[in-house]
């Protein structure tokens, strides 16, 4: 897994690094947007973009609990939605999701 959005997006979601992304790999979700690893080419476009330093390199944090959430948003079915989302293809093809894992949606703080 390349790039990763971490705990700083969470109800700021500026959204900069959507503009820059080549490939429409990030998706909105609701207090936070997230890195499909599949889709992403480990391009950096988006890392310098966001205000808040929310996106990292996996290699550099594997332990932050945004690597696997991050997965997680794609790979399980999140609350409301009957199937995961899997690889779309990119974030236009589902617009913004509007919902979030359970861990950013209960996330009150590192
Ligand atoms: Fe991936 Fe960010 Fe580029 S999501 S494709 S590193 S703009
Ligand atoms: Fe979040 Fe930063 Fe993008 S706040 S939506 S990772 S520009």
């Amino acid at each position: 897994m390349p790039y990763v959005i971490g705990a700083n997006c969470i109800d700021v979601t500026d959204r900069a690094c959507l503009d820059v992304c080549p490939v429409d790999a990030i998706y909105v979700g609701e207090r936070k947007s997230y890195i499909n690893v599949n889709e992403c080419i480990d391009c950096g476009a988006c890392e310098p973009e966001c205000p808040v330093d929310a996106i990292f390199v996996d290699r550099k944090a594997r332990d932050d609990a945004f690597v696997a959430d991050s997965i997680a948003f794609f790979s399980e079915t999140l609350p409301g939605r009957a199937a995961p989302l899997g690889d779309p293809g990119g974030a236009a093809t589902v617009g913004e999701v509007g919902v979030d894992t359970p861990l950013v949606a209960g996330f009150t703080g590192p």
